[in-house]
């Protein structure tokens, strides 16, 4: 059995006073959570998330990293950075940093190298738009994604990797995508995985994500190749991440 991990995007939201408030809460919350939990806030907040929650069942992550180790890159912030505050998990690949800020499959993946070689465990985001998905071609999306972290860095990297399917048209949207629709591409890239490596599909945790709330998580985390989920708006309650965490 493949454990579930629910894990908080707070996106650029935050503030340290209402920082403050949310995790205590989350922390008070946590006696009837099975699922691993974690939180992935503003880099300001790492040493706040650190400070919080060491020593709690949360983990702490961040939502980007640079591809590169150290140097002349303005405004960028280093694997090695994330780890000085402890960092177990990264966010790479989110679709808001492909369409917003311009980042590649490439780039992606040298984000997702980037972090794997400091120690962090990235979670690598995958995902069709609805333009994309209206045209039949989700599958293709989310293997040429996939194809270019294993050109990389190669199936056994996925060991210490998790996956978060995040549909574009679902996130912020308050558009899920149903049970089924989740569960047929989780499956897609689970068993794109298994083509090349059993093991290594067996244990990744492949998390959904896009307008996951405490209303339909149970559902959706019922499918049996949806191993959690990377939650966006409802991660800044403190009651609906914990309910989602409940449901997981
Ligand atoms: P959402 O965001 O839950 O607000 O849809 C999910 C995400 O972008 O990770």
């Amino acid at each position: 059995m493949r454990r579930k991990l629910v894990a908080g995007n707070w996106k650029m939201h935050g503030s340290l006073a209402d920082n403050e408030a949310l995790l205590g809460a989350i922390l008070s919350g946590l006696h009837d959570v099975k699922a691993d939990v974690a939180v992935c806030v503003p880099f300001p907040y790492l040493a706040q998330a650190k400070a919080r929650l060491a020593g709690s069942r949360v983990a702490w992550g961040a939502q980007n990293v640079s591809q590169y180790a150290r140097g002349a890159y303005t405004g960028e912030v280093s694997a090695a950075m994330l780890n000085d505050f402890e960092c177990r998990y990264v966010i790479v690949g989110h679709s808001e940093r492909r369409t917003l800020f311009g980042e590649t499959d490439a780039v992606v993946a040298e984000k997702y190298a980037a972090a794997q070689t400091a120690g962090l465990i990235p979670i690598l985001c995958v995902g069709e738009t609805l333009e994309e998905r209206e045209a039949g071609v989700t599958e293709a999306v989310v293997s040429r994604q996939l194809d270019a972290i294993l050109a990389r860095s190669g199936v056994i990297s996925l060991a210490n990797a998790v996956i978060a399917y995040e549909p574009v048209w679902a996130i912020g949207t308050g558009r899920t995508a149903t049970p089924e629709q989740a569960q047929a591409v989780h499956a897609f890239i689970r068993a794109k995985i298994r083509a090349l490596d059993a093991e290594v599909a067996e244990h990744l945790i492949i998390q959904y994500g896009g307008s996951v709330k405490a209303a339909n998580a149970a559902e959706l985390f019922a499918q049996p190749d949806i191993d959690g989920g990377l939650i966006g708006g409802a991660s800044l309650n403190a009651e609906e991440f914990l309910a989602i965490c409940r449901a997981a």
